[in-house]
């Protein structure tokens, strides 16, 4: 397969925030805009690796699809659906679990994250998580997978199941995926604190900006946001010690399509009192379309269902042919 296909998927648990905008979202749009066939998944199946309420994770998931949409996903080009509208993901997942070792999933380390000093305690599921995360991908031969630097391992562990199956099958069946490098905003740290990174589960409302925020909550997190007492550097050496400024720099930055070094031409010498409000007026340029197109799609949640449905026939369109090869080769009679 020469023509690349591109796979990604966020978890619906909380609101999506500028740090998943800006470090996946818009780089998805952007490899949309290239031309590739991408396929963008809602991975509800993921999120129920820790205790969910039903009827939150039934409004996270519309909340993450409407969100993939408001950025500037467009149905028509990419493929938007929840994971678990296409049942290979599971059925594909048992099958590679079989070839996966422990040991290897011993290594994960966002399994020691969360499942913490509580080991014994934690579900087989977020155990299984990245044998999940494989079947994702391979389940479509995608050829790149845009992820975090916290999610590389889980890919490296995708690239081994798949060379063990082909490998004990005599096949090529499934496509070596490669990560996809994101660009400069990678990670956009906490507005409270700039050694931590922005994230769903801060306790504190303050530490991000939510998609979903008006622009007054845009402008009161950031007026709000924790700074330090000189002005602006011109250089970005000049931001290296300084980590609440070099976020706020680089957020600025990202949601103008530039560099640091680019902006901080403009703005060198201000003080925050001077540069926080002109960051609150690009935020609120930039992000207020995305959330009043996230509220219009929103209110109308049959819309956004039929959207997934079509979606999720596509995908399946694709997955189920995989499954079936799959099945075969393992010696499965193949008679559903
Ligand atoms: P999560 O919020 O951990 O489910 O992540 C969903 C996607 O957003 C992943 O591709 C992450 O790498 C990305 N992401 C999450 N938090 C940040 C952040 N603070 N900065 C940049 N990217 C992020
Ligand atoms: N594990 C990823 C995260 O927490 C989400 C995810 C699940 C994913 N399946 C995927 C990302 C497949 C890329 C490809 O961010």
């Amino acid at each position: 397969m020469s023509q690349k296909r591109i796979l990604s998927g966020m978890q619906p648990t909380n609101n999506l925030h500028l740090g998943n905008y800006l470090g996946a979202l818009k780089n998805w749009v952007d490899l949309q805009k290239e031309g590739a066939e991408c396929l963008f998944c809602v991975v509800d199946l993921h999120a129920i690796t820790v205790p969910q309420n039903p009827d939150d994770l039934r409004r996270s998931t519309r909340e993450v699809a409407a969100a993939y949409i408001a950025a500037g996903i467009d149905p028509t080009r990419s493929i938007i659906f929840p994971q678990s509208a296409v049942p290979g993901h599971s059925q594909l997942m048992w099958l590679l679990a079989t070839m996966t070792q422990m040991g290897k999933l011993n290594r994960m380390t966002q399994f020691k994250d969360k499942a913490g000093k509580n080991a014994e305690k934690a579900g087989l599921g977020l155990y299984a998580y990245p044998v999940l995360m494989a079947a994702d991908i391979l389940l479509y031969k995608a050829t790149h997978v845009p992820v975090g630097d916290d999610q590389k391992q889980h890919l490296e562990l995708a690239r081994e199941i798949a060379s063990t199956f082909n490998h004990r099958h005599k096949s090529e069946l499934f496509i070596q995926p490669e990560p996809y490098i994101m660009g400069e905003a990678a990670r956009v740290m906490s507005l409270q604190d700039g050694s931590k990174k922005m994230s769903k589960s801060d306790p504190s409302e303050k530490s991000r900006i939510s998609l979903i925020d008006n622009a007054d909550t845009i402008a009161k997190k950031i007026r709000k946001a924790r700074t330090d007492t000189e002005a602006l550097p011109d250089t970005v050496e000049g931001l290296e010690s300084r980590p609440e400024a070099k976020n706020l720099v680089s957020i600025y930055a990202a949601l103008q399509g530039k560099t640091s070094s680019e902006v901080l031409s403009d703005i060198a010498g201000k003080q925050f009192s001077e540069f926080k409000p002109m960051l609150v007026d690009v935020a609120v340029d930039h992000l207020s379309p995305i959330t009043t197109r996230m509220n219009e799609l929103l209110s109308d949640t049959s819309e956004i269902d039929r959207i997934l449905k079509a979606g999720a026939d596509k995908a399946n369109e694709i997955a189920t042919p995989t499954i079936n090869e799959t099945m075969e080769m393992m010696g499965f009679l193949g008679l559903s």
